[in-house]
Parts: C-alpha cells; sequence; structure tokens
C-alpha cells in the first residue's frame, strides 16, 4: 500500500504575530504546489491559529494545533476546544506530544479523551509515542511505545484508527541534534504496525501513516523518509526556517 507522506512542522512556543505572519507566507509560497504529492502542515501555537487558518484558507498547506482539550466547552481556564479549533479551520492536532507529557503530565489516558474529542468533530490527530534515554538503555523501547499506542487507541473503531497519524518521537531525539539512526527507526515504525495489526487487521494498519520526529534536518531526512514504515516527519527546530522545512518535503517528495 502506498500511504501518502506528511510532513508537519511543529513550531512550539516560538515567534510573535509578525514572525508568524512572515513564516506562514513563506511556507505556503514554498510548498503549496506540492500538496497534491506530500500533505504539507504547520502547527503554530494556538494564539495564532486564526490568522494562521485566513493566510492557509486555500487549504493547500494543513493547519495543525499543538494541543486540545477533550471537552466540548466549559469552565477549563486557558484551554482551547476542538469544536474551536474547527471553526478555525484547523485541520490536524498533536496530541501526547512528550513535552506535554513530561511538562503538562499528559497521561495515556488523557490523550486517550483527546485524540476522541479530536475525532469527534473531524480533527485529524497526531498522536506521538515515544521512549525516554533510560528506557532505551533498558530496553524498554518497544514495550514503552506499544502501551502508549495502547492507550491512545483505546475504544476507538478500526476506521475512526486508520484516520489516525502516529507519531514516533524517541524522547532523546527531540531538540537533541541527536536522530534514531534510519535502521533504529524502521525497527519501531514496523514494530508499531505490527501491533496496530493485532489491535485491528492489516488493511487498518496499512492505511495508518507513521511519521518519524526528533531532530529531522535536511541532512537526514531522505535516509529517514526512505525506509518503509516511516511515512513522514514531525519537525520541530527545522520547521521554523521556510528552505529547511522545504528541504524535508523535498526529501518526501523524492520518496512518494
Ligand atoms: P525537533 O522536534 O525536530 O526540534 O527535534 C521534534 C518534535 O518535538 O516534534
Amino acid at each position: 500500500m502506498t500511504r501518502k507522506p506528511i510532513i508537519v512542522g511543529n513550531w512550539k512556543m516560538n515567534n510573535d504575530l509578525h514572525e508568524t505572519r512572515a513564516l506562514l507566507s513563506d511556507i505556503h509560497d514554498r510548498l503549496a504546489s506540492k500538496s497534491a504529492q506530500v500533505d504539507v502542515g504547520v502547527a503554530p501555537p494556538a494564539t495564532f491559529l486564526a490568522v494562521a487558518g485566513e493566510i492557509l484558507a486555500d487549504d493547500l498547506i494543513l493547519l495543525a494545533a499543538q494541543n486540545v482539550h477533550y471537552a466540548d466547552s466549559g469552565a477549563f481556564t486557558g484551554e482551547v476546544s476542538p469544536r474551536m479549533l474547527k471553526s478555525l479551520g484547523v485541520d490536524l492536532v498533536i496530541v501526547g506530544h512528550s513535552e506535554r507529557r513530561h511538562y503538562f503530565a499528559e497521561t495515556d489516558e488523557l490523550v486517550n479523551r483527546k485524540v476522541k474529542a479530536a475525532l469527534s468533530v473531524g480533527l485529524v490527530a497526531i498522536v506521538c509515542v515515544g521512549e525516554t534515554l533510560e528506557e532505551r538503555e533498558a530496553g524498554q523501547t518497544l514495550e514503552k511505545v506499544s502501551t502508549q499506542v495502547r492507550g491512545a487507541f483505546d475504544g476507538l473503531s478500526a476506521q475512526q484508527a486508520s484516520t489516525i497519524v502516529l507519531a514516533y518521537e524517541p524522547v532523546w531525539a527531540i531538540g537533541t541534534g541527536r536522530t534514531a539512526t534510519p535502521e533504529q527507526a524502521q525497527e519501531v515504525h514496523r514494530a508499531l504496525r505490527d501491533l496496530l495489526t493485532e489491535l485491528y487487521d492489516a488493511p487498518t494498519a496499512d492505511a495508518i501513516r507513521i511519521q518519524y520526529g526528533g531532530s529531522v534536518k535536511p541532512h537526514n531526512a531522505e535516509s529517514l523518509l526512505s525506509q518503509p514504515d516511516i511515512d513522514g516527519a514531525l519537525v520541530g527546530g527545522a520547521s521554523l526556517k521556510g528552505d529547511a522545512f522545504e528541504a524535508i518535503v523535498n526529501a518526501a517528495l523524492s520518496n512518494a
């Protein structure tokens, strides 16, 4: 099965309004014409999603949120609901990023509630999983990511599961300049697809796109994206520069 590659830039908590507008326009200019072959998305901070929705209104570059609450509305000071995101033209939402899990104590159960809430309004969830360095060195990588996937997908039908984008992001590779080798990443991606086959069935597991994330840069993107079970990338630092992000999208294109 050929899966359409998906490259998403996670901008995290960077840039002010002016810088955000400029980067959005730059990325649109560079990459909108490639949207037929590669899904390209950007995830600005929540406060800029409205303006991003206007700049990206033609929907050639997908708009992603970095986080979402699980409730539709209510007394949750500081939070943003799935329905609010949907009304801004948001297409995707990152759920369970390791920084959310680490700094904001997000559990697998909370991730699961957020995934279900996102799906209920038609948002595509990008579900992040990954092991710490300690866990990798203790030989617990597959156990850790399997537990996270089982938690995130709990109660989802095969049809719902097939819409999810899974992101394997080893915590030790995020923002460190240290990338998993293509072989290390492929091994985990293959194991994740086997787990999805066990949880659902082969066609569902085949349909789910699995991104790699963690220090993806122009120089390593091609070797990672050429692996059979790596269907895209979730890019942090390198997505804040139009030329670097374009180079990563081009690497996906050459494998598409
Ligand atoms: P990085 O971040 O590319 O800066 O390592 C990746 C991520 O956190 O999604």
